[in-house]
């Protein structure tokens, strides 16, 4: 049987089978419904695409997977330049990997390795923020920050390579002050944290993070798994705030097949480049630069290139701005927007319960988690099925 994720499977709920997906939508046998989370914020061009079904079916007549070790292929190194000449600044150099975890392991090695190859080796210690969420593996558990969800970390208790602080400034200013000589990166998921709480902070925080950084010769990571790719309104945050390495996933094959990529500078891949053999980034997912994973990636970065993509996510924000608009209720604690996304926190989780199938029944599919409720819908989304969705998510409230 299925092991199902993030559940306590004595006592889930059965899930919704899904037998058909297109556009917005997903159909049950019984009902069709929007999918308001964008199947966990990756499907941003809707499903059932025509344009992303030909690519990966054109590329599976050729072959769909051959390994990146002593060999390459077409599709890998096309996506390689598309990402270099797509992404700002000097962000050139694509690492493959199978998800989104996965290449978060692999920026906080190289930037370990970065160091450790220069001989700077007391630079362990990794600079993250409070309810920070990086993955599921055990190192991204470990820079992660939310007892919510990694009940088997305290197991090990806090790791002595992690300081978390909150997204103000004098918080960064302090550790940095503290901890500099020891600091290898910060690592952060920019603007907009999302599985820890769908929390917006300020671009000050991330251009103070940048000046920290270079004033002390440490590297800085954005986790832009989930933001990337137009959800904070922006293309990348990277493109207001440079950081050294990049980590994309999730929207990167359109939410087609589960693919990511730790994208470094110039500066870190020089870091390894030399002719000491020790100096190699150890590191080689079987599936890293698969064929329909970069075909798919490759027509996905196409259409939100030529569809402008951004404006229609400015729209998105423009129509939930004006929806939620004066939205309040006593059990509502704060109603947050930024881009693509839109969240309204309640005090109490309890508050919450049964909202999956109030939406359900009325044709959207929601997946609130502790204390939020939130949408983050497919780009293509219309007015009409947006206003539904938020439509939705007020109803429960209002009938209350
Ligand atoms: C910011 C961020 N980083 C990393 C991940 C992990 O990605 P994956 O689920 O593909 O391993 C997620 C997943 O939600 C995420 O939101």
């Amino acid at each position: 049987m299925i092991w199902y994720p993030y559940e306590q499977m004595k006592t889930m709920r059965t899930p919704y089978k899904i037998v058909d997906a297109n556009g917005v939508y997903l159909y049950t046998p019984e009902r069709r419904l929007i999918d308001s989370v964008s199947s966990w914020w990756s499907v941003i061009h809707g499903y059932k695409h025509p344009e992303l079904n030909r690519a990966i079916t054109a590329q599976a007549e050729r072959f769909s997977h051959v390994m990146l070790g002593g060999l390459t292929h077409e599709p890998a190194q096309r996506l390689a330049d598309k990402l270099q000449a797509f992404l700002p600044g000097d962000l050139n150099y694509s690492f493959f990997s199978d998800s989104g975890s996965v290449a978060v392991e692999v920026a906080l090695k190289m930037a370990l390795q970065y160091y450790w190859n220069q001989g700077e080796r007391q630079r362990t210690m990794v600079l993250a923020l409070e309810h920070a969420y990086h993955g599921d593996t055990f190192k991204t558990m470990e820079v992660g920050d939310d007892e919510d969800y990694h009940f088997v970390q305290k197991a090990y208790g806090p790791s002595p390579h992690v300081v978390h602080i909150p997204t103000e400034l004098p918080a960064l200013e302090a550790a940095f002050a503290q901890y500099h000589q020891m600091l290898n990166c910060m690592l952060v998921e920019p603007l907009l944290q999302g599985a820890g709480g769908m929390r917006m902070y300020d671009l000050s925080f991330l251009k103070r993070a940048r000046e920290l950084c270079d004033q002390y010769g440490v590297l800085l990571i954005f986790d832009e798994v989930a933001t990337g790719f137009g959800r904070t309104g922006n293309r990348f945050v990277a493109d207001l705030v440079l950081p050294d390495i990049l980590v994309l996933g999730k929207a990167l094959t359109g939410g087609y097949i589960g693919h990511a990529a730790t994208v470094a500078n110039q500066k870190v891949f020089e870091g390894f480049y030399d002719d000491c053999p020790e100096h190699a980034l150890m590191h080689g997912p079987t599936f890293m630069g698969n064929a329909l994973a970069c075909s798919v990636a490759l027509k996905s970065i196409e259409l939100f290139e030529d569809q402008d993509y951004l404006s229609k996510i400015r729209h998105i924000e423009a129509i939930t701005r004006r929806e939620m608009a004066g939205f309040a209720h006593p059990k509502v604690k704060e109603v947050r927007m930024l881009g693509g996304c839109v969240c309204v926190e309640v005090y109490d989780p309890a508050d919450l319960l049964g909202f999956q199938q109030f939406a359900y029944d009325r044709g959207v599919f929601s997946r609130p988690f502790l204390r939020y409720l939130y949408a983050m819908v497919p780009y293509i989304i219309t007015e009409e099925q947006l206003v539904q969705v938020l439509d939705t998510m007020k109803a429960w409230f209002i009938r209350q």
